[in-house]
């Protein structure tokens, strides 16, 4: 196995990453060679320490915006990765340098032995360990995954209205939603951050109402721009509430201002806090103000394909190569070049556009 990276981020970058990734798609053209030690970089010299791995594709839930209402096909078992293939891949990945794991679906609480799997993944020495989920399964099983290492969970709600949340998540229920956030607090994993797919038309009334939650719970509220990534592709502009039109109308009630300035923090939420600090809110912006020219993140998908981003459909299976016989070096070789595959940005406002083969609850969020 790679010994984790001690040299200097390796800097290629031989043109800049445009500012947000758009409107053009810039593939790599190499002309330096691939490092095959130090961190994981892509040609832009885009450092990536953040892995998103999605443990099943399943969900209990069928939100507008992922999954249609029936019919979603689902990758068969056999097919998904193991436990032991997750943590063989967890522990490559940590010694290319990946600091932060973050577990995705699906949901991942709807994957059986959830709570072994984040033990095993706690022993690996990420400094972040957290997993974003639709909260249905959570309290429960908070305390005891926050015992096994779990260091905080992203909850999503895109609504504070019991009847539209059900509608809008299909089979979900307010109540055990606001009920996990309480028992993920109570069990430390905090803070907690509320994820809100904003769609105009359909939620975006309630823009102020979390905007109050927020200041309410001490909860980050995070308003997701909603991208073309739902199953049913529905997806188009006029359902899109651009995060400047949330700044807008949160400004207008409570002043705020940035957390961090912009640009300076990979993360994809810019932060914004009540001047009187009353709580702090977010914005992602991934479609109006795209983030791709501080991108940090790559994705395993349930299936053990590795993705350089979630727009792209450039993907490596790993789980073939490990059940082939593929050694450790042979897999921190296969996400070093995803990663060095990686295009300068996702081109969603590019007219040659072309929304990705698979969905969200299929790549991991
Ligand atoms: N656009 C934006 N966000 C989405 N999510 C799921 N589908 C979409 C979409 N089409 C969100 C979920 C969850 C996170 C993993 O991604 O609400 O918070
Ligand atoms: Fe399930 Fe999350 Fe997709 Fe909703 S957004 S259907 S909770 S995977």
């Amino acid at each position: 196995m790679e010994q984790h990276p001690t040299s200097a981020p390796v800097t290629i970058g031989r043109r800049p990453v445009e500012a947000g990734g758009g409107p053009t798609r810039a593939v790599p053209v190499p002309v330096a060679p691939m490092p095959t030690a130090g961190p994981l970089v892509d040609t832009f010299g885009r450092r990536h320490d953040d892995l998103r791995l999605s443990v099943t594709d399943r969900c209990n839930l069928r939100c507008v915006y992922c999954m249609p209402e029936e019919g979603m096909t689902f990758v068969p078992r056999r097919e998904i990765l193991t436990f032991e293939e997750i943590v063989r891949l967890a522990a490559v990945a940590r010694h290319l340098g990946v600091t932060s794991l973050r577990l995705t679906g699906g949901e991942p609480l709807a994957r059986k032995g959830i709570v072994d799997l984040v033990a095993r993944l706690g022993s690996l020495g990420f400094a972040d360990l957290s997993m974003t989920t639709n909260g249905m399964l959570l309290a429960p099983v908070a305390a005891r995954l926050a015992e096994a290492g779990l260091t905080r969970v992203n909850i999503s709600c895109d609504s504070l209205r019991p009847g539209r949340f059900a509608e809008l998540r299909r089979r979900g229920d307010l109540d055990r939603v606001l009920e996990a956030m309480d028992a993920a607090e109570a069990a430390g994993l905090r803070p907690v951050k509320v994820n809100v797919v904003l769609m105009a038309g359909v939620n975006d009334d309630e823009i102020v109402d979390f905007g109050r939650f927020a200041r309410s719970t001490g909860r980050t509220v995070r308003f997701i721009e909603f991208m073309p990534l739902d199953a049913d592709g529905q997806w188009g502009r006029h359902r899109l509430v651009p995060g400047r039109r949330v700044l807008d109308a949160i400004g207008a009630v409570w002043p705020i201002c940035p957390v961090v300035p912009e640009g300076s923090d990979p993360a994809p939420a810019e932060r914004f806090r009540f001047v009187d600090g009353e709580g702090e809110i977010g914005v992602i912006s991934s479609v109006t103000q795209p983030f791709c020219g501080t991108c940090n993140r790559l994705r395993i998908t349930a299936d053990g394909a590795v993705r350089n981003c979630l727009f792209s459909d450039d993907e490596r299976s790993l789980r073939d190569l490990m059940r082939a016989g593929g050694s450790d070096r042979d897999l921190a070789l296969a996400l070093r070049r995803a990663v060095w595959a990686k295009a300068s940005g996702h081109g969603i406002n590019d007219p040659a556009f072309a929304a990705p083969r698979r969905s969200m609850s299929m790549i991991g969020g």
